[in-house]
């Protein structure tokens, strides 16, 4: 939600500015701005993306500046409202990321103080605040501005000046890269892989101070030390590689990921694996918190888990639960997030670990506010995921669930035996479903006449018609929803007939027999069915008008082909309809406010 960037060096700003926004505009990209130093400021923002913001820009000079790429929260996406913002004599610039809460006091008071405002914006105020309280050191009037503000945020501030660049975060992520004669601030590690792969992580009340050769964190008014970290993640894993767009390649990416995630499981020792509270302390029940995707691969978990633990799981979505009143105690709780800074997952986890909860976060992303929240933390390794259509990422959380369950699992050794085995056989039976791509794009031609898709799925496969829901909606604009198959005749038949077409997610399991019935009568009412189905099941293929087919594996990872494939087939039908499918309207990839 937004993306920051500031640099400082001997090189000219612009240029480095604006390649790090595009590496960010994944966060947000409805306007995009930057601020230079060089004889004053000069700033130049407008409500476009970070490409035709470069094209149409004049040439700045200065090798020290800062820049943000928008997801409006306060005013519409407009030049005016376009960070950065100034203060009145136009001498600070500033970039932010949140929502400041207290705004509307504070700009009141500010305006009676004299201040004028020209935007709509929450951030406004923070260079007002800055300018009020400046004395001569930046880094003072930005603490002293901080005292006065509510809510969250990540900020670089610019003063020409002063040769330096100050930030500061609380609830909003934000890294100092370390650079050579040269230092970098930015939301995220991607922005900065092409420069540096020296990272320090800032934490919430930190202010870090940066000059082209030099690194301060100040907390509370005194000096700390932040450790350094190498970034593991490469430049070439955050860019296309050849493909059209990030999310084809991330889709191509997942049998490498699984390989990947469960290399790393299976070199960590038992006692940093999954819940161990669980068995330790003898916890009855596991809750898990998500947003979005994530919540669907929580919702999976709930089955695997339960399958192999025999525990109960309640899988929640963490912006409902944080306004449920009753949390047990004595529950383990599992809090999955790709970004780990989903704020709603966050303000979850947080609450559970007041009530004593311990919290395990599932993230894909070091340094992560879900990893600092968090008693224990499993990385899935799915590396960077650019596209906002989450798909390595929720195959990969997919892949920690089962390592998990399977570590503890109360079923017999030789059934984790086998179900072992055909785990570290699902990279090439993913493979499988991507090397028939060609036949999900017919499908895909088909599907995008059309304005209303429904996915049906029974057990384990429900969250998948879920997820598959969620896809086709976010890339491609057409309006989908996913169902439990034996809720359809509760309500949603009532819009079953020729222009609703229905996607039935079948497995060879317990609901087998149950979902022919559901096929059989969503035919009898005129709604075209496509049916995924396992690889030799020909009875299902005489009931439908066209199935798409996958390689047989286990039910329990049939979550796993099939959520492939219907990635696969939304992607498609997003290109078929000409969709800007990396970075679809009004959504961003991390969502770091309420
Ligand atoms: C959908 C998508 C979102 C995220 C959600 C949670 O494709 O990406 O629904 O899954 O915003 O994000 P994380 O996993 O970062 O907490």
């Amino acid at each position: 939600m937004c993306g920051i960037v500031g640099y400082i060096g001997n090189k000219r700003a612009q240029s480095i500015l604006l390649d790090c926004l595009k590496k960010l505009e994944y966060r947000g990209y409805d306007s995009c701005g930057i601020a230079i130093a060089g004889d004053g400021i000069k700033v130049y923002k407008d409500a476009v993306r970070v490409g035709t913001l470069g094209k149409s820009s004049p040439r700045f000079d200065g090798t020290t500046g800062i820049g943000h790429t928008r997801w409006a929260t306060h005013g519409a996406p407009s030049q005016v409202n376009a960070h950065p913002h100034l203060d009145c004599k136009g001498n600070i610039a500033v970039v932010h990321n949140g929502v400041i809460s207290n705004f509307q006091e504070l700009r009141n008071r500010l305006t009676s103080e004299g201040h004028d405002f020209i935007s709509e914006t929450d951030t406004e105020v923070i260079s007002h605040l800055i300018e009020k309280y400046y004395r001569g050191s930046l880094e003072e009037a930005v603490e002293s501005a901080l005292h006065d503000i509510e809510g969250s945020y990540a900020i670089i501030v610019l003063m020409p000046n002063e040769t330096k660049l100050v930030a500061a975060r609380k609830d909003s992520p934000l890294i100092i890269g370390i650079g050579d004669r040269e230092n970098f601030i930015a939301s995220d590690v991607p922005a900065l892989l092409e420069y540096t792969d020296r990272v320090i992580y800032l934490e919430d009340g930190d202010i870090g101070v940066i000059t082209t050769d030099s690194i301060r964190v100040r907390r509370d008014g005194s000096e700390i030390n932040r450790k350094e970290h190498k970034v593991l993640w490469t430049v070439a894993e955050a860019q296309k590689g050849g493909y059209e767009h990030f999310m084809l390649k991330e889709i191509h990416e997942q049998p490498q990921v699984i390989r990947n995630t469960l290399g790393e499981y299976t070199r960590m020792t038992d006692s940093v694996v999954g819940l161990a509270g669980i068995r330790d302390s003898g916890i009855g029940s596991v809750l898990m918190v998500a947003c979005g995707t994530s919540y669907h691969a929580a919702l999976t978990g709930k089955y695997i888990i339960e399958e192999l633990l025999s525990i109960p799981v309640r899988a929640e979505i963490a912006s409902e639960f944080n306004y449920y009143s009753h949390v047990l105690a004595r529950t383990v709780a599992v809090a999955i997030t790709q970004s780990g800074e989903t704020a709603d997952t966050l303000k979850a986890m947080k609450r559970l670990k007041e009530v004593g909860c311990r919290v395990v976060a599932i993230t894909n992303v070091v340094g992560s506010s879900a990893t600092r929240i968090a008693n224990q933390t499993i990385y899935i390794r799915a590396g960077p995921e650019i596209s906002v259509a989450a798909t390595k990422s929720f195959t990969a959380q997919l892949i920690a669930l089962y390592w998990i369950a399977m570590s503890y699992s109360k079923v017999d050794a030789r059934r984790i035996t086998e179900l072992n085995m055909e785990l570290r056989q699902l990279p090439s039976q993913v493979q499988r479903v991507l090397d028939d791509e060609d036949k999900i794009i017919e499908h895909a031609k088909y599907l995008s006449g059309f304005e209303d898709v429904f996915f049906i799925g029974r057990g384990i496969n429900y969250p998948v018609a879920l997820e598959a829901a969620w896809k086709l909606t976010e890339v491609s604009y057409i309006h989908a929803a996913g169902y439990a198959a034996g809720e359809m005749k509760h309500c949603p038949f009532t819009l079953l007939g020729s222009n609703t077409p229905v996607i039935a997610i079948v497995a060879k399991d317990s609901t087998y027999e149950a979902m022919l019935t559901n096929i059989k009568e969503i035919k009898a009412r005129g709604s075209p069915v496509i049916a995924l189905i396992e690889e030799g099941d020909e009875v299902i293929e005489e009931l439908v008008d066209s199935v798409i087919t996958v390689p047989r594996v286990n039910t329990i990872f049939s979550p796993v082909v099939n959520t492939v494939a219907l990635q696969l087939l939304a992607y498609y039908t997003a290109k078929e309809r000409d969709c800007p499918i990396d970075y679809p309207r009004n959504l961003a990839k991390s969502v770091t406010v309420e």
